[in-house]
């Protein structure tokens, strides 16, 4: 299997990241590593290595990245997100926490050495604020360059964005630091809403998941019951929740889930579209292509795949 690292904002859908990496044998999860957005970097990681130990592996490591972005002095999660996430990150659903603590080493120190080891064995997916991601390739492109792939899920081509209807929430948090990503010359695979919104998870998953009548089973149905009722409130024709997170790890594992289109990215920086993802007209023509934008997307057979591995790893 090849590696995989997750850089994440340990929320509902970044949990089912974990959960869906932990049930595939393609990649071997190496470890987790913290960004920020829907809770602040500490709480993501105390929610990941809880997340971690319910299933069974709390021998992966979890490592911290920036907390803030590049622009600002600190970082609280926003209305928003706890609307979506809760106040904890993980909906209220019952999970003990891990005796463990994350390492000394730092997530960024913790990648580059990770990226020089393996090489084109090592796959990454981001799915947060791109804040310590964009500082490692502006570190050492040619060691971020070498990996197998950096699959982010973030922004969007051309649907309405949730933060606002241009704005993306993992790219709302620090919009400069995935602008440097974009223009880095690092390869990136973007998953963006565009293609989330199209795999949605229903009340039925949730059924299946409460029916193992196991400790994970139960905690995965409570904590997308009530991601699920957040949809309801904020996006009621989706017909239940996106699985924004949980398809970037899928579409790292076999990129042919997706289709893609080669662009060169920017983000917009000021005005009133701050943080909206937006092909650079200047780049249009260069032949080299930074980033793989996602635009279609096998919603049956992703969604499928998802809860038949989430139910066998509950299911233990
Ligand atoms: C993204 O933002 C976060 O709320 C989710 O975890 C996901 O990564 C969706 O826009
Ligand atoms: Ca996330």
């Amino acid at each position: 299997p090849r590696k995989l690292i997750l850089d994440l904002d340990t929320g509902i859908d970044d949990a089912l990241a974990i959960a869906y990496a932990l049930a595939s044998p393609e990649v071997d999860l190496i470890a987790v590593t913290g960004t920020y957005g829907n809770v602040t970097v500490e709480r993501g990681m105390r929610n990941s290595l809880a997340v971690l130990n319910l299933f069974g592996r709390p021998d992966i490591p979890v490592y911290a990245g920036l907390d803030h972005p590049a622009n600002a002095d600190s970082f609280g999660p926003s209305p928003g997100s706890r609307a979506i996430h809760g106040d904890d990150g993980l909906g209220g659903a019952d999970i003990p926490d891990s005796p463990r603590v994350p390492q000394s080493e730092s997530a960024g120190e913790f990648i580059i050495g990770a990226a020089r080891e393996y090489g084109r064995d090592l796959l990454i997916v981001p799915t947060g604020a791109l804040t310590t991601i964009a500082h490692v390739c502006a570190q050492d492109p040619e060691a971020m360059s070498g990996v197998g792939s950096i699959t982010f899920m973030g922004g969007a081509l051309t649907v309405p964005g949730n933060v606002n209807p241009c704005v993306e929430a993992n790219i709302s948090q620090d919009p400069e630091s995935a602008d440097m990503l974009f223009r880095s010359g690092v390869h990136t695979t973007m998953v963006g809403l565009d293609v989330t919104h199209r795999t949605v998870l229903t009340r039925s998953a949730t059924r299946t998941w409460r029916g193992l009548g196991t400790a994970s089973g139960r905690f995965l149905a409570d904590m997308v019951d009530y991601y699920i009722g957040a949809y309801e409130r904020s996006q009621p024709y989706l017909g239940g929740c996106g699985l924004h997170d949980p398809l970037a790890v899928a579409v790292a594992i076999d990129p042919t889930l997706v289709t893609t289109m080669g662009l060169n990215m920017q983000v917009d920086l000021d005005g009133p579209f701050r943080g909206r993802t937006i092909a650079d007209p200047a780049l249009l023509r260069n032949a080299e292509v930074a980033t793989d934008v996602a635009v279609g997307v096998d919603s049956t057979r992703f969604v499928t795949d998802f809860v038949t591995r989430l139910t066998m790893l509950a299911r233990r």
